[in-house]
């Protein structure tokens, strides 16, 4: 009991001097969030219950893992793992991309190009935590998807996330674009690939770099491995009026409109991401 008592005075003492010493090593409304995960408890009960809040030992050696991530820069969405995205909250961890705002733009586009209740077929192509391909087929659900990867571990947290989202009408396959045979043409394919120069990688921020995975990011020599291919393969693909809804990098546009154009495909729309930049290229076949 007196062993209790102690232990419990201990844990407070702790995260009241923690708290204080916490508040330096990240943001308040960080720290709250990670107290919230610790406790599974919400953010709004952390803010409304601080005082009352007892921590174990074990709490606490948590609380002081994830505060040490964040010090080492990991994206506070790897510590949580989740990550919103669209309308959901998505799983996330080291095997996946970090989903980021400017991807939905390829679900903003979706939304307009078909109608709610329309029944239609598409493909996502390195689909990583699935966050395109289960965002659009949460959106329509009529629509058919298949999303590919060829990571397995990046497929199996798509894979959770369809089952957590209780999303029915996609299914993911384990696959890399070389290797995968479709069985039927969509009327539309999405897909943001790997796009960074292979020498630029390191050069990229801490939290990219060192948290992303490279075979999300590298696309080879010169950023343009992914396209040169897509554009070689997705023809086959797609029924006659097919739409490609393309992520590509800031100082991509050129490059890809060439690509795709130099296999036959016309630019129908370009998209403009938050800070003006051409971010989504549509084509069509
Ligand atoms: C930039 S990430 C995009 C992930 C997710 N679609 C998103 O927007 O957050 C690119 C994805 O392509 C996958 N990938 C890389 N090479 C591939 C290939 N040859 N075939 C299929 N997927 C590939 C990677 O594993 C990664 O998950």
């Amino acid at each position: 009991m007196m062993e209790k008592a102690k232990q419990m005075k201990h844990s407070k003492t702790e995260i009241s001097r923690g708290n204080r010493d916490y508040g330096c090593r990240c943001p308040s409304k960080i720290l709250r969030l990670f107290i919230a995960k610790v406790k599974n408890i919400s953010a709004d009960e952390v803010m409304f219950g601080m005082d009352e809040l007892q921590f174990s030992p074990t709490e606490l050696e948590q609380l002081e893992d994830f505060i040490a991530r964040y010090e080492s820069h990991e994206p506070v969405s790897k510590i949580l793992n989740r990550r919103e995205f669209w309308n959901s909250e998505f799983f996330v961890n080291a095997d996946v991309l970090d989903p980021r705002p400017e991807t939905e733009i390829i679900i903003e586009r979706t939304l307009e190009i078909f109608a709610k209740d329309q029944a239609f077929d598409f493909l996502d192509i390195g689909t990583g935590s699935g966050c395109i391909l289960l965002s659009i087929a949460k959106e329509f659900p009529k629509s058919r998807g298949i999303g590919i990867d060829i990571s397995e571990k990046a497929a199996k947290v798509a894979l959770k996330n369809k089952f957590d989202l209780c999303v029915e009408n996609a299914e993911i396959k384990n696959v890399g674009w070389d290797n995968f045979g479709p069985q039927k043409k969509f009327d539309l394919i999405v897909s943001n690939p790997p796009y960074i120069k292979t020498s630029d990688i390191f050069g990229l921020d801490d939290n990219v770099k060192n948290f992303d995975p490279h075979l999300a990011l590298d696309g080879g020599r010169d950023g343009l491995d992914a396209y040169t291919q897509l554009s070689e393969l997705t023809p086959n693909w797609l029924k006659p009026d097919g739409k490609i809804l393309l992520e590509i990098g800031f100082d991509q546009y050129d490059d890809v409109k060439n690509i795709f154009e130099s296999k036959g495909f016309s630019l129908a729309n370009v998209h403009l991401d938050f800070q003006k930049i051409r971010r989504v290229l549509e084509f069509t076949a």
